[in-house]
């Protein structure tokens, strides 16, 4: 039986309900309305027909191609419409959203910037434990039991026996027990001590160094220093070496260097004295030697530590030590 009219257009319209694009729509028209599409070939079927039909059913057929035929065209513009919409929301011509990068923290900066600098020296890079014993914190490095040296540090205690390392001097009696002379190290790594102000956190970072050989002198020490303040700040800052006392070290001296801010004119930073502390230093005390079994009288050294915090906050202009650990984004992005 042949297809009848009607049925084409119910077909028709169906298959235009599923499509969603143009290029479906232009295709259905071929297959109904082209050359040889399904409501032509019944066009040109009516003159088959007999006489009295004709006249009716060519009326019909010929509504319903236009009905086909405007339905088609709606949905081709409508599918064109929606097309260009899509293309206005999306700017295939702008440049991707970047993905944001992490960076390092300005204090793990600094401390590859301040370790750098004695490697290029010729120093090694060790390090040592967070949680110490009290002997290696402060018996071996001459601080005894009940000494008044010990209010230098204020300490964590984890209990009687055992301490949050107060400093990286530590790893001096750690590395002279492992290793023979000559040892030339640093030891970068944090450190913590009950305190907490504008420029104290309970918990900050060091760098240590330790030279020992049988020849250092003073001289070594303070060649070593200048060439380290110099590298890290520029040669137009002068240090000078300030007589002060620590227990480990024989004569000990506290370095400052001229203030960065005023460049010595004194101002608020370097508290009107045009000097800023950045470590502490000094020969290192034959107690020591004799603690990890080096050659009696003949040894020789020197050690320091600084707090990676305070060079960190001078190099870059920082009044609050707080800001380091507030990890706010903005400041942290600056580095
Ligand atoms: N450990 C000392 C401190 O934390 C610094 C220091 C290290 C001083 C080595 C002398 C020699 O204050």
């Amino acid at each position: 039986m042949e297809t009848s009219i009607e049925q084409i257009l119910e077909e028709a319209l169906k298959a235009l309900e599923d499509a969603s694009d143009v290029e479906t729509a232009k295709a259905l028209s071929v297959r109904y309305l082209g050359r040889k599409g399904a409501v032509t070939l019944f066009l040109r079927g009516i003159s088959q027909m007999p006489p009295e039909k004709r006249a009716a059913m060519g009326k019909r057929a010929n509504d319903i191609k236009n009905t086909i035929d405007t339905a088609l065209k709606d949905a081709v513009q409508r599918f064109e419409t929606a097309q260009k919409g899509l293309e206005a929301r999306i700017d295939v011509t702008l440049p991707g959203r970047p993905v944001p990068l992490g960076s390092l923290h300005p204090i793990s900066l600094v401390t590859q910037e301040i370790c750098d600098i004695f490697v290029r020296l010729g120093f090694d890079i060790v390090e040592g434990p967070d949680v110490e014993s009290d002997w290696y914190n402060f018996e071996a490095l001459n601080i005894p039991k009940n000494h008044p040296a010990r209010d230098m540090q204020d300490t964590f205690y984890v209990s009687d026996n055992i301490v949050l390392r107060t400093h990286t001097s530590p790893v001096q009696i750690r590395t002279m027990e492992k290793q023979p002379l000559p040892v030339a190290v640093i030891a970068p790594g944090k450190v913590y001590r009950r305190d907490s102000d504008l420029t104290h956190t309970p918990m900050f970072h060091q760098v240590e160094g330790l030279l020992v050989d049988r020849q250092i002198s003073f001289g070594d020490l303070k060649g070593v220093l200048t060439t380290f303040v110099h590298q890290m700040f520029d040669e137009r800052t002068s240090l000078r070496f300030r007589p002060s006392f620590f227990p480990f070290t024989e004569p000990s001296a506290e370095v400052d260097i001229l203030c960065v801010m005023c460049r010595g004119a004194g101002c608020r930073v370097c508290s009107q004295t045009g000097w800023l502390e950045i470590l502490g230093s000094g020969m290192v005390h034959p107690a020591l030697y004799e603690n990890v079994g080096y050659p009696a009288g003949q040894s020789s050294g020197f050690a320091f530590g600084m707090g990676v915090e305070r060079i960190a906050m001078l190099k870059y202009g920082i009044d609050d030590i707080r800001k380091y650990f507030e990890n706010d984004i903005r400041f942290l992005r600056q580095f």
